[in-house]
């Protein structure tokens, strides 16, 4: 299971620190089911717990919640759920949003009252929204999904031929079963690349030369979407691909999903590119948890749409930050707990100017010691960057937009 899987190092100092914040707000009146803990639930757990949704159980009622309420309180109160655990200090990334404070404290303070109902829901609790796409083509494996034990992930991709230069604005996919196709992630190669080069097995990332990753997707959050008058262009010849990461179920269910596409005919006035930094030439030695740092001064003002990490089994925060010419500091994006199967989409909800002058700068901490999964049932040793899934990586790509 995924919550297990990567070095969740915060996890018992987050489970601290609510702790310690409880007491003190011990005098408000209870919170209840229907006022308090539903808008909770519609906003943080439906988009994944609902009846069709990737998570394992549906908490639409007060029944069907209750059912599985202590486990929701260790998920919740160690922050495992929802799962992902960004921050920054430019507003809501369009990812999952955490639990606040106060919404752990809610959920706690329900659970310790005995569950109060409140006035009873006369529907079930609903989903949020779901925006309507046009599928522009249907991916089918060309054999059936082989049966395979429950919790084996792989990754499957897929390439799409871009016939004509074409001038992107959003990308999701939808997929027939969103409990095997659990997230998803876009590149485009430029023509002549070379396929032969990408990893068969691309454990949520493609590097290769010619590979550029676009961003991600998962079921139920925001979809890859441009600002307005923003589009980017793919040009003619080049490849689309998307690496879609399977979870089997056990029995022999279709992988299929249809890429939702939006394009404009002319491209826009901004221009939407990727930026791509890297160390592609480190060693993490055993037993020791380095920060590897990435950045760069801009000399061109920016506007930052939105940040790809790219990292694999051992690392564990990634964090950005923006320096200005004055020297002041703010925080772009922290990962607290990074974890490759559950990359989502870090865009912005409004993007982010970077005055010109400025340095941004990427920190990846890497945990080879026992915080890491992989270390689980032998003894550390010297991991190096590199290709081949054991290996890591060290990458961030942002999605910056310039007027044309
Ligand atoms: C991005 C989708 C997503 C969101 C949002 C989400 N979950 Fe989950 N949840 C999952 C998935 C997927 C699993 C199954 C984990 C696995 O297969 O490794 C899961 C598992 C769980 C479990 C079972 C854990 C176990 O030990 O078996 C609980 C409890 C849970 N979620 C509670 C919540 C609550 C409460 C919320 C809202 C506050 C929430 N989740 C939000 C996707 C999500």
């Amino acid at each position: 299971m995924f919550t297990k899987a990567v070095i969740p190092a915060a996890a018992s100092t987050a489970l601290l620190t609510i702790a310690a914040i409880t007491p003190s707000q011990g005098t408000s009146p209870s919170p209840n089911f229907a006022e308090d803990i539903a808008p909770i639930i519609q906003k943080n757990c439906l988009p994944c717990h609902g009846p069709n949704g990737i998570g394992p159980f549906d908490f639409t009622t007060y029944r069907k919640f209750n059912q599985h309420i202590e486990l929701i309180r260790i998920q919740t109160l160690s922050r495992n759920m929802p799962p992902t655990h960004s921050s920054s200090d430019f507003g809501q990334i369009a990812e999952a949003p955490p639990l606040t404070d106060q919404e752990i404290i809610a959920l706690q303070g329900y659970i310790r009252a005995g569950l109060p109902e409140g006035q009873p829901l006369l529907n079930p609790i609903s989903g949020p929204q779901k925006h309507e796409t046009q599928p522009t083509k249907v991916f089918k494996p060309n054999s059936p999904l082989p049966s395979r034990a429950e919790g084996v992930m792989y990754w499957q991709t897929a390439t799409f031929p871009v016939a004509e230069a074409t001038h992107l604005t959003s990308i999701s996919i939808t997929p027939e079963n969103p409990r095997i196709v659990r997230s998803a992630q876009f590149y485009v190669a430029s023509p002549g690349t070379n396929l032969k080069l990408i990893p068969v097995n691309p454990n949520t990332l493609i590097t290769a030369p010619g590979v550029t990753p676009l961003g991600a997707w998962a079921p139920g959050f925001p979809t890859w979407k441009l600002p307005p008058k923003t589009s980017f262009t793919i040009p003619k010849g080049s490849l689309l691909i998307v690496a879609s990461k399977i979870q089997p179920s056990g029995r022999s269910q279709s992988t299929n999903f249809s890429l939702n596409l939006t394009k404009t005919t002319q491209p826009q006035p901004n221009a939407a590119e990727i930026v791509s930094f890297r160390n592609s030439n480190f060693e993490i030695p055993a037993n020791e948890a380095p920060v590897i740092t990435i950045g760069k001064t801009f000399t061109q003002p920016a506007t930052l749409i939105g940040l790809i990490p790219k990292a694999r089994f051992y690392c564990g925060v990634i964090s950005a930050k923006v320096t200005e010419p004055n020297q002041k500091t703010r925080k772009l994006l922290e990962l607290d707990r990074w974890n490759p199967f559950w990359t989502g989409n870090y865009q912005f909800t409004k993007p982010v100017n970077v005055p010109a002058q400025a340095r941004l700068e990427f920190n990846f901490t890497y945990y080879n010691d026992d915080r890491c999964s992989m270390n689980e049932f032998r003894d550390p040793e010297t991991v190096v960057s590199g290709p081949r899934w054991e290996d890591e990586v060290c990458e961030m790509h942002l999605l910056i937009s310039r007027p044309r």
